[in-house]
């Protein structure tokens, strides 16, 4: 075994406390979205309801804002608004997880959490990397409170993945349909599609490969990340990051995408059947690898990591500076409705609204509301009419806009590098936004569709100027984590 040893440790907390001092003077810090306590953050993993307590888990590199070895960060929350940061939950200390406990997620069986993770194992050598080089051991962890490891062991060795694939195999995600437990992986086969591969147990101890769940030969890239699985009362749906996909003139546009199919899954043969194009899930510039689970309500429960990877050199986080980077969505509730997903923000949040302004406007050339908190607040319109073209000018400098049946969202400086993203909405009925100090989320027509992007104002205006023409009832309110 290859423990991380205490000077690691010793280090590691005299970094962090060096940070803390940065981050806890960030004004951009968010107010009400969970990000790092110090470094950086990627991927939720592991997110679940367990006796009365949400926890999120995530991707965390504590002593380097830019990435670097990752850890399973730990937050909880009893009301999904106000989390606490709990102590680290598995660190890369083993040999089979030396080079980072990469993502995974969390299954509830009998009062116990049985967690997957990959386990990323970088051999010394001359590799390229992509083809081989590595180990990517899926672990199985068995713990009874979500925060000590009763259990834990290597359930697929790296040797064992079927034949056929690059050594990029990872990201393990449970469910199950009728007594038998399923584990979906993402995949880079080694002709360099993404695939989904499915395994199957009936004790979640053994694990059996099964097959291919879903692939597709064309144009959908060559590597599938953090894949997920749910059914609902209408369709299933299979979500995943895939990464090389080709963007189109208005999607998929950022370096990597997440996105969903919906369709049924066929268990004679195991296999996944789209009955849907591919979709993006989020169509702003921050938004990945999200992660779903069932919460004690029935609730199907969504968080993304509210950033990307790998941006360079359009953009450059300026909050790397400040000791921190990334951050994840607020939680969303999504459903299938009349064949569309639908994702709406967990209505939790609302107790952090105060403040309320409500107005019917009659929108012509230009009009103002001052004196709003542009830091955090709210924001809901309800068009009225069809024929609406106008603008909308909030934080700084950014920009929504809805012209020709297109709505762009365009941010200035305060975007450092992040432009303009647009959707083509036939009918756009309504926006709602949510910003956080240096977050923007929008909704459009009640959860059709989303955008999430962070932008950094230095120079912010506490007014929301609307121009152009339209009619709408507007609601704003403040919202604040006092
Ligand atoms: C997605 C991802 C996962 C991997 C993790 C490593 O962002 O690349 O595939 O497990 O991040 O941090």
């Amino acid at each position: 075994m290859n423990s991380l040893n205490m000077t690691y440790w010793n280090n590691l907390a005299q970094i962090q406390s060096k940070l803390r001092s940065k981050v806890e003077k960030d004004p951009w810090r968010l107010a009400f979205h969970q990000m790092p306590e110090t470094g950086w953050l990627n991927d939720p993993n592991g997110v679940v309801h367990f006796k009365g307590v949400y926890h999120l888990y995530h991707q965390y590199v504590p002593d380097n804002p830019e990435g670097g070895l990752v850890h399973w960060g730990h937050k909880t929350s009893a009301d999904m608004v106000h989390f606490k940061e709990e102590e680290i939950f598995i660190s890369p200390d083993k040999d089979y997880n030396r080079n980072g406990a990469y993502s995974g997620s969390a299954f509830v069986k009998d009062d116990e959490i049985h967690f997957f993770y990959t386990g990323n194992v970088k051999k010394d050598g001359d590799y390229d990397y992509i083809f081989n080089g590595r180990e990517q051991n899926t672990i199985h962890i068995v713990s009874k409170d979500g925060f000590t490891i009763d259990f834990e062991e290597v359930v697929i060795a790296h040797e064992d993945y079927p034949e056929g694939f690059t050594d990029h195999i990872r990201d393990p995600k449970i469910f199950e349909k009728d007594n038998v437990y399923y584990m979906v992986l993402g995949s880079r086969a080694l002709d360099h599609h993404g695939k989904i591969l499915l395994y199957t147990s009936s004790d979640l101890y053994n694990w059996q490969y099964k097959g291919v769940f879903f692939e597709r030969e064309k144009e959908m890239g060559y590597m599938f990340e953090c894949p997920d699985f749910f059914e609902t009362d209408e369709q299933d749906v299979l979500i995943f990051s895939p990464q090389g996909l080709k963007p189109t003139l208005y999607e998929f546009q950022n370096t990597h995408n997440a996105g969903y199919y919906l369709g049924k899954a066929d268990w004679k043969t195991t296999q996944f059947n789209p009955q849907s194009v591919f979709k993006e899930l989020d169509r702003g510039f921050d938004f990945y690898a999200p992660q779903t689970f069932e919460d004690k309500f029935g609730r199907r429960i969504l968080w993304g990591w509210m950033g990307l990877g790998d941006t360079k050199p359009e953009y450059t986080n300026p909050t790397i500076a400040r000791g921190w980077q990334h951050a994840m969505t607020l939680p969303r509730e999504i459903s299938v409705e009349n064949g569309k997903l639908i994702q709406r923000p967990l209505s939790e949040y609302q107790v952090l609204r105060s403040d309320k302004i409500e107005e019917k406007v009659i929108l012509d050339r230009e009009y103002t509301i001052e004196g709003i908190n542009p830091h955090t607040f709210e924001l809901r319109i309800n068009l009225e009419k069809e024929t609406n073209q106008f603008s909308i000018h909030l934080k700084e400098d950014t920009v929504l806009s809805y012209d020709n049946h297109v709505f762009t969202l365009v941010h200035g400086p305060s975007g450092y590098g992040r432009s303009e993203r647009s959707i083509e909405i036939k009918d756009l009925t309504e926006i709602h936004l949510i910003a956080d100090t240096s977050s923007v989320e929008i909704f459009l027509n009640d959860g059709e569709y989303v955008m999430s992007s962070r932008v950094y104002p230095k120079d912010i205006k506490d007014t929301i100027i609307f121009k152009g023409s339209a009619e709408f009832n507007l609601e704003v309110w403040n919202l604040s984590n006092e």
